[in-house]
């Protein structure tokens, strides 16, 4: 393991066996756990691990607006409250919601519009409270795919799941899945998300320089790894609904006798 103090920044994010400083290949995602109906009192809620970060989502609604002069008469409305805890990174940081949580409540907002059919809720809410309890990169993504299950968890109506995660290039050399180091020391750095239902990217932030080229071939990395964490997300929704059945059908065996 690496140690690194403060906003110190390795020299060489690749190791002298060529694998990055976490032991990862460049095509390699970090290790994943995602787990669904993780609050008892959100109508839907995940929690997801993914490599140091640790984030629950939780899903309210179809519900009253509150404020109510945020209601729109023809459809629903979708609120995403991304927050990282004041323990959650190296230094304080501050408890109130600054202008970086703002911006991610909106791209991830922006993210998931797209699948929910708001038409259908007019004068309602669906709110989604994110709450980053461990960071080490990518939070908005592992946030976007921790909030894209706990809708589903709530059993609202989707066109489909929303993968997301960051790729991008370190030393010269095309990664997925950046850690937090590598976000901040890397050359660049893409946020993504796709959207299952039309094969789209729905989230596609850039920072950092690469060519057009490398964008091409990054982005058909993205897919790829965004492809297994769907059969991740999947798994993680059908491993709810079989322990749901496995329960009934014990309580159902229990009461024949
Ligand atoms: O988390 P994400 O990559 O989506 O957002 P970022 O703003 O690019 O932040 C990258 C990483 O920097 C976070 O995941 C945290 O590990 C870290 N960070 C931090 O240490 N202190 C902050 N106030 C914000 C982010």
């Amino acid at each position: 393991m690496v140690l690194l103090i403060k906003d110190e920044y390795p020299e060489k994010l690749f190791r002298e066996d060529g694998k990055r400083l976490d032991g990862r290949g460049n095509l390699e995602l970090r290790p994943i756990k995602i787990e669904i109906g993780v609050l008892k009192n959100a109508d839907g809620s995940a929690y997801i691990e993914w490599g140091n970060n640790k984030i629950f989502a939780a899903v309210f609604g179809p519900r009253e607006v509150h404020p109510h002069h945020l209601a729109k008469p023809d459809k629903g409305i979708l609120r995403v409250f991304y927050r990282m805890a004041t323990y959650s990174v190296w230094e304080r940081k501050r408890p109130a919601p600054g202008r970086r949580e703002k911006e991610i409540s909106m791209i991830i907002s922006d993210c998931l519009e797209p699948i929910l059919f708001l038409e259908l809720y007019p004068g309602t809410a669906f709110e989604i409270y994110i709450e980053v309890i461990d960071a080490d990169g990518g939070t908005r993504c592992a946030s976007t795919t921790a909030a894209s299950l706990a809708l589903a968890d709530a059993g609202v109506p989707m066109r489909s799941l929303v993968t997301s995660l960051a790729v991008g290039k370190i030393d010269g050399e095309l990664v997925v899945d950046l850690s937090g180091i590598e976000d901040k020391a890397g050359d660049a750095d893409l946020p993504i998300a796709i959207t299952w239902y039309n094969d789209e990217i729905s989230l596609l932030q850039f920072d950092g320089v690469m060519d057009l080229e490398e964008m091409d071939k990054i982005l058909s990395f993205a897919k790829d790894a965004a492809s297994k964490i769907y059969d991740m997300q999947k798994a993680a929704l059908k491993k709810k609904y079989l322990t749901i059945q496995e329960d009934v059908l014990k309580q159902q065996s229990g009461g024949d006798k």
